[in-house]
């Protein structure tokens, strides 16, 4: 490299440094005085010497870019020349014993594009503190460990802002004079300031009520921008089933008079689990069936579950530092996921996490920014919050599940509540607590939080005929990732089983079981490099079904021939297996097409595969949802993910686009037999089974206009006339989006015209273009940055336009002129100076650049090269920079 970024400023923070703080916060009274661009705000701690801190030690408090007005210690002025900058406040000789400290600061909510700290979105007020937005409210003990009673007294123009909200219990309210009113909150349990939130505004509500398994009653609240009140009342029905779900299966019940959920258009992520008073992206509270697809309601059902579930997991205790993040959010997302398969289809629900985890995770962990699901240094913590800390530290979680067992997973859960209510936990003290339940020694299992990369697991079988044997050869192999170039093997529950060539499961009948799990659920573990199993009494060669349920997070490589994918297809008694095998013969035939192209020669087919898939999805009428996903052939992004390296993403396309051609032309006639045949005119319901026939229906569309292109797109343009809901809609569109036809103009035309006044319909309207793979697309989403409806401040629509071509359009982004990758660049460089957050984000989009070909590759280099040699960089951005490329 030839000019190299300039080092981080800040040195990183390391998880070896952790140390107590030195001074106890043991109550904070806030007094926040709404104003659009001169809040006032008045700190009141309560402190105290940390008697496991440095006795006589400064005390010194974290500010972001703070204006403080006035601080008193004990009711005496300090100089504030002496004591604060905007990013601290050093008192170098605090009392040796308790005592307060009173801060006023004058913050500037308009003009607060980070959306981190007080902020508008819209004419609401609202707050986003996790990671380390307190700061930037008052001077304060920002790290998750200070935890604090909070009082909170809000006063703002009761015109303006009639709704006043914060965590906690509401204790008092009332009027004041010159149009301006107030409320009192109260949080009786003590908490770190990354979970306070205060939101003012003119909204309207939905209310519901819930009684606890111990008879409580407590009082939801949905706050909205007035006139979508009818819009949130699946996010309402969500959060009841996600209540009653905890107390059944994890035996936890809310803990407040209260539980309030606000949702605001400006948001830099999902949601937030801030302490009875979760805040929204309204993109996951809002749906009806008009404005909302099946897929958005499966969102709103999750988040609002995971956000609710932080409660427990998050809130009641929380993360000794930020190194802990997994602690909260592994485990909250392991909950969701099986809340959610709960609700809805388990296999389909396996198969979406799965999807969602080889899609961001397995890229991350291959590429410059893999990191361990517990870091152990950063230099910005905003970016990890990452798919390696959410939906790996699941898996973690799935994988303890399966090794230990029901029993002592829950009586380990049980024993965490117990211990640990209250407290600020490491990853350590929750692990250990399964130790204890399953009396087992998990040193080696916690490799899993300090190893990065995906593990390689490699089987390989043999069949003894005359001594009616199976020899089953199990290894394992992680690749270096930086910073860490040896491995060690992991333990590993592998859950199998063995097919017949009649379709039917054998028995699995071994001389010496390990455990007992294994002859009982088929689970067995896989601790050292390698492991010999031999299988007794098998009465014909097997078809080996690995991985079940997709058991560990790894990269399987097994030898099976097309016969035996095609019984798997057809026979696994394992749903996400049957998936696993039609995904795996799709890649091979693509992998090869891939190549062939390459060379200049013809694509690849195998008429048996089209075969098997349509018999699957002819077959499809008892689970239409997991056909569904059986015709979802794997995306030009997995498949490079599965090459690997030297990738050339114009390749994969047209071997993708080709297989889905010759499967359409082979099925033809018989794909719009299952179109029609699921087409219904009930009225529409977002329930699970109604969403499974649309996604079948919908996707045998596609697939038949993939070989159809004219007939395809004017039955598609039919069913986008028809407009019977959103998601049938948006199927239509898609469609239409992928033929170059007449049609598709004039159907993006009048979606526009229909829906231009309605931001999150929008965002779909700029996402479905964004993804249009032809070489016009750059051009287009340029134009579309001018239209009025974008805006670069606002995180939805940089995602349904920007990210969404950056990530969702590989043929787009990886233009073979860098067009693509220098218009990211350029774009990420712009909003740096609005929402480092959101910039930083983005050009996570180069984390797989290094597996390209060489222009590419060359290409890709610059663009992080023109980003990182800017001179004014956030820390959030010169950080993924500066990783990207070392
Ligand atoms: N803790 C939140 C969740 O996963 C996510 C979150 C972290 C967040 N940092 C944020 C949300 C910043 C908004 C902005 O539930
Ligand atoms: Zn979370």
């Amino acid at each position: 490299m030839s000019d190299k970024p300039e080092a981080a400023p800040n040195p990183p923070v390391r998880l070896a440094e952790y140390r107590p703080a030195d001074y106890l916060i043991d109550a904070v009274r806030l007094d926040i005085s709404l104003d659009r661009v001169a809040t006032r705000v008045v700190s009141r701690l309560e402190l105290r010497p940390n008697p496991a801190g440095i006795a006589g030690a400064p005390l010194i408090l974290d500010g972001g870019d703070l204006r403080p007005f006035r601080a008193l210690l004990d009711n005496q002025a300090l100089d504030l020349a002496e004591v604060a900058t905007p990013d601290r406040m050093i008192i170098a000789h605090p009392p040796a014993r308790p005592f307060t400290l009173e801060v006023e600061t004058l913050l500037d909510p308009s003009a607060n594009t980070r959306l981190e700290g007080l902020y508008r979105s819209g004419s609401t007020y609202c707050t986003q503190c996790e990671a380390e937005g307190f700061r930037r409210i008052t001077y304060y003990l920002d790290r998750p460990d200070a935890m604090s009673v909070f009082t909170v007294r809000i006063e703002a123009d009761k015109e303006e802002a009639p709704v006043l909200l914060s965590n906690g219990n509401p204790m008092e309210k009332g009027d004041l004079p010159g149009g301006r009113h107030y409320a009192v909150w109260h949080d009786p349990f003590p908490k770190p300031c990354y979970l306070f939130a205060l939101v003012g505004g003119d909204l309207g509500s939905i209310e519901d009520e819930f009684e606890t398994v111990s008879g409580r009653k407590i009082k939801l609240g949905i706050y909205v921008e007035k006139g979508k009140e009818h819009r949130a009342h699946y996010a309402m029905e969500s959060l009841i089933h996600a209540m009653r779900w905890d107390e059944f299966v994890y035996g936890r019940e809310y803990d407040l008079d209260v539980f309030n959920i606000v949702a605001v258009p400006d948001f830099n992520m999902g949601a937030m689990e801030n302490k009875g008073l979760n805040i929204f992206n309204d993109k996951y509270i809002l749906a009806i069936q008009e404005t909302a697809t099946d897929g958005d309601y499966v969102g709103i059902e999750t988040v609002v579950a995971h956000e609710y579930f932080h409660n427990w997991t998050g809130n009641r205790i929380t993360c000794r530092d930020w190194f802990q993040l997994c602690l909260k959010e592994g485990l909250t997302v392991y909950r969701d996921q099986e809340f959610s398969a709960d609700q809805r289809s388990r296999a389909v629900g396996r198969i979406a996490n799965v999807r969602t985890l080889r899609a961001s995770q397995f890229p991350e962990d291959a590429g410059p920014l893999a990191h361990n699901v517990r870091p152990d240094a950063y230099n910005e913590i905003n970016n990890f919050y990452t798919a390696t800390v959410y939906e790996k530290g699941a898996e973690i979680i799935r994988m303890l599940r399966a090794l230990i067992g029901h029993d002592a997973y829950h009586n380990g859960m049980a024993l965490y509540f117990e211990r640990f209510d209250g407290k600020a936990a490491t990853v350590e003290d929750f692990i250990s607590c399964f130790a204890e339940s399953s009396g087992r020694d998990l040193s080696q299992f916690f490799l899993w939080y300090n190893q990065a990369g995906t593990p390689r697991l490699k089987a390989r079988g043999a069949y003894d005929a005359a001594a009616r044997t199976y020899t089953l050869d199990l290894s394992q192999e992680t690749p270096p990732t930086p910073g860490q170039p040896d491995k060690k093997p992991l333990l590993m529950p592998i859950r199998l089983g063995l097919i017949g060539q009649d379709g039917q499961e054998i028995p699995l009948v071994q001389d010496n079981p390990t455990s007992p799990r294994e002859a009982e659920f088929g689970i067995f573990e896989l601790a050292g490099t390698e492991r010999r199993i031999v299988f007794k009494d098998v009465p014909s060669k097997p078809v080996p079904s690995l991985l079940r349920r997709f058991s560990t997070p790894a990269i399987l490589d097994v030898e099976l021939s097309e016969d035996d994918l095609l019984l798997l297809m057809a026979h696994d008694t394992d749903p996400f297996n049957r998936w696993q095998a039609a995904q795996t013969f799709a890649t091979r035939l693509m992998i090869r097409s891939t190549t062939l192209i390459h060379a200049g020669e013809l694509p690849d087919f195998n008429p048996a595969f089209a075969e098997a898939l349509g018999a699957l999805i002819e077959a499809g009428a008892a689970d239409p949802a997991f056909a569904a996903q059986m015709a979802m052939l794997p995306s030009e992004s997995d498949i490079a993910r599965d090459i690997g390296s030297d990738v050339d993403p114009d390749a994969i396309f047209m071997a993708r686009r080709s297989l889905r051609t010759e499967i359409s032309k082979s099925l033809g006639a018989r794909l719009l037999a299952v179109y029609e045949r699921l087409t219904s005119d009930a009225p529409f319901s977002p329930d699970a089974a109604s969403a499974g026939r649309r996604s079948l229906r919908n996707a045998c569309l596609d697939l038949y206009a993939a070989g159809a292109p004219a007939d395809g797109s004017d039955i598609a343009m039919r069913q986008f006339q028809l407009g019977a809901n959103m998601t049938d809609t948006m199927a239509a569109l898609s469609t239409l989006c992928a033929h170059a036809t007449p049609q598709r103009e004039r159907a993006l035309d009048s979606f526009f015209r229909s829906h231009a006044e309605e931001p999150l319909i929008v965002d779909k309207w700029f996402s479905l273009q964004a993804m249009i793979p032809e070489l016009e697309t750059l051009a287009r989403v340029k134009r579309l940055t001018h239209n009025h409806a974008f805006s670069l401040t606002n995180p939805n629509r940089v995602r349904a336009l920007i990210s969404a071509f950056a990530n969702g359009n590989p043929t787009g982004f990886n233009a073979a002129d860098g067009a693509g990758y220098r218009f990211i660049a350029e774009t990420a460089l712009k909003l740096d100076e609005i929402n480092p957050q959101v910039a930083a984000r983005l050009l996570s989009a180069f984390r797989s650049w290094r597996n390209l070909e060489s222009g590419r590759r060359q290409l890709a280099r610059d663009a992080l090269e023109s980003v990182a040699g800017h001179e004014k960089l956030s820390p959030d951005v010169r950080d993924i920079v500066a990783r990207a490329l070392a």
